[in-house]
């Protein structure tokens, strides 16, 4: 039998109180809008917050957050303030295209030195937007980095509960405490008020029971988030005082919690289940 591995280093953040990673196992399912209107909401809710965007080979961020030029690394001061957060993504260094074709190594790389060589400051939460899927780089990142904990992405249809099952076999094998699940694209609040449930509902909040995790809540899906999102003022910051607005606050709100309960060494921690 092959001698058990030795379990990599954790990197230390000392002005990071929290760092919190938002995943899924599926792509699509509106990961970086959730990492992006949560890291605002928290900023909101009076937090310093810093957002890490870990997808290196298709950042998100920069377009999500309104920046759109590409930075000369030599003479940028990372991390970038954009609407109150601190923002770190490869789609600041170079433009899209390029980050596509690098290798396993490279990611590693980047996304050690955006933990350790940026300075950060004093943060209470940075946010890591990870990419989809269960590869190499959310492996290397769930290992290294210093996660209070992940909160995972899925949408009401059967394909996303799938893999946001394998997200969840991810940090149970990294033993990453799960903050709980969020789903997202949940519903249509029409304007007459009324909930309008365009796929299934309630797969998240069955998923987050079968796995014996906290589920965080319910995001509808609305064309003005993506509309948002597209023009770089993400819809907490655009509408703060939409009902849309006050679910990512809600969550924000939930996620500070369970961050406290996971942090909290005498609190009970969630076992999962699967
Ligand atoms: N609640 C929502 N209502 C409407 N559109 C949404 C919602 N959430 C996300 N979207 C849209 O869905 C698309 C995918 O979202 P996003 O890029 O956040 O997903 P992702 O999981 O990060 O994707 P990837 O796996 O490629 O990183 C985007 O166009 C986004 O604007
Ligand atoms: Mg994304």
């Amino acid at each position: 039998m092959p001698p058990p591995q030795a379990e990599p280093q954790k990197i230390a953040m000392p002005g990071v109180k929290n760092v919190v990673a938002v995943a899924s196992g599926k792509g699509g399912v509106g990961k970086s809008t959730v990492a992006t209107n949560l890291a605002l909401a928290l900023h909101m809710h009076g937090r310093r917050v810093g957002l890490l965007d870990a997808d290196i080979y298709g950042p998100s961020i920069p377009i999500m957050m309104g920046v759109n030029e590409v930075f000369d690394p030599n003479t940028t001061q990372f991390p970038l303030d954009r609407h109150g957060i601190k923002l770190m993504s490869m789609g600041f260094c170079v433009k899209p295209e390029t980050a596509m074709i690098w290798r396993g190594p490279m990611v590693h790389k980047y996304l050690t030195a955006f933990l350790t060589q940026i300075n950060w400051g004093e943060l209470d939460y940075l946010v890591i937007d990870l990419p989809p899927g269960t590869g190499d780089a959310q492996l290397t990142l769930t290992q290294t980095a210093p996660l209070s904990g992940a909160v995972i992405v899925t949408t009401p249809q059967d394909v996303s509960l799938i893999d946001a099952r394998k997200g969840l076999e991810m940090f149970r094998q990294v033993r990453v405490p799960v903050l709980g699940i969020v789903e997202n694209m949940s519903y249509f609040l029409g304007a007459d008020g009324k909930r309008y449930e365009i796929f299934r509902h309630g797969g998240g909040k069955k998923l987050a029971q079968e796995a014996g995790v906290p589920f965080l809540g319910e995001i509808p899906i609305d064309p003005l988030v993506a509309e948002c999102g597209d023009s770089g003022d993400p819809i907490v910051h655009r509408h703060p005082d939409s009902a849309i607005a006050k679910s990512y606050l809600d969550l924000a709100g939930i996620v500070a919690e369970q961050v406290r309960r996971s942090t909290d060494s005498t609190a009970e921690l969630p076992t999962l289940k699967l």
